[in-house]
C-alpha cells in the first residue's frame, strides 16, 4: 500500500507526548494479539509492565501515533521489540539485524518463515526482517531503512568496545535525521552509561533533546533522542 508520508522524519501531530499515565496503563491486549510472534519465553518480558520492560512503551507508541510509515527496529533477536512496533496492526516495521543472525528463527516456533509472516499478515502484523551491516550500506540506503519517524536502536550495549551504536548515531546525523531515536539500556553498563552522558552532553550542538524515560521504559534504562523539538515529557 501506498504511503504518502514515506521519507519524511517529521512525528505525526504538531506534539509527541509521552505520557506516562497513559503508558502505565496500557490495556495489554495488543501485546497478547502479537505475543505468538516471538518465542513462548520471551511472552512473560512482553507482557511485563512499563518501568520493568519497554514493550508497553512501543505500544503506546504505536498505537498512539503509529501511521502509514514504517517503524525502524535495530537488533531483531527473537522480535519481541518489532511485535511491539507492529502492535497496532498498521505501520509496518523493518528490523534490522547483522548479515549471520538467525536468532528471529526461534521466534517461529517450529514452524516456517513463509508460514510466520502469513500468519502475521492474516492479523495485520507487517514485520520485515533484513540482515544488513548497517555502517556497509550506501547513505541513500540508510535514507530509505530511516527515513521514518521513530527508530529504536537496541544492539551490542559496548559502544567504546564495538562502536557500532556511536556510529550508527553518527550515521543518522550525517543523512540528516530528524525523527525519534528510541535507545535500549542506557544505564546497562558503564560504556552505554559513558555513551548517554555523551549524549546529553551534546545535545546543543547535535541539535536534538534527550529525555531519560526509564521509568516507564525498561528498567536497565530506556531514552529518547528527539530530533524533532515535537516531543513533550508529561510525567
Ligand atoms: C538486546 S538484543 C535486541 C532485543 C530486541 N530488540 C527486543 O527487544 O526484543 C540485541 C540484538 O542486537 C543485534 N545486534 C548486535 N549488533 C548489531 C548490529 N551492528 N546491527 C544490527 N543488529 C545488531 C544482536 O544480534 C541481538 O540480536
Amino acid at each position: 500500500m501506498e504511503c504518502p508520508l514515506d521519507g519524511s522524519f517529521d512525528p505525526p501531530g504538531s506534539e509527541l507526548i509521552i505520557d506516562y499515565a497513559k503508558i502505565r496503563s496500557m490495556d495489554k491486549s495488543p501485546l497478547k494479539l502479537v505475543q505468538d510472534f516471538t518465542t513462548e519465553q520471551y511472552v512473560k518480558f512482553m507482557l511485563a509492565d512499563a518501568g520493568t520492560e519497554h514493550y508497553p512503551f512501543l505500544n503506546y507508541l504505536s498505537a498512539t501515533y503509529g501511521d502509514c510509515r514504517h517503524f525502524s527496529d535495530i537488533g531483531t533477536r527473537v522480535v519481541a521489540s518489532a511485535a511491539a512496533l507492529g502492535s497496532n496492526l498498521k505501520s509496518p516495521v523493518w528490523t534490522f539485524d547483522i548479515p549471520q543472525s538467525i536468532e528471529r528463527h526461534a521466534a517461529y516456533r517450529g514452524d516456517t518463515e513463509a508460514n510466520y509472516q502469513a500468519k502475521a499478515k492474516s492479523i495485520g502484523l507487517n514485520i520485515k526482517f533484513h540482515n544488513l551491516d548497517l555502517l556497509k550500506v550506501s547513505d541513500e540506503e540508510l535514507k530509505k531503512y530511516f527515513g521514518t519517524w521513530f527508530v529504536m536502536l537496541d544492539t551490542f550495549h559496548k559502544p567504546d568496545t564495538v562502536p557500532f551504536e556511536r556510529e550508527f548515531f553518527q550515521r543518522l546525523l550525517d543523512i540528516g535525521f530528524k525523527g525519534i531515536l528510541g535507545l535500549d539500556d542506557i544505564h546497562l553498563n558503564d560504556e552505554m552509561k559513558k555513551w548517554w552522558k555523551e549524549l546529553q552532553d551534546g545535545a546543543v550542538v547535535g541539535g536534538y533533546t534527550t529525555y531519560d524515560i526509564s521509568e516507564v521504559g525498561h528498567f536497565s534504562g530506556t531514552g529518547l533522542v528527539d530530533f524533532s523539538g515535537k516531543m513533550v515529557i508529561k510525567s
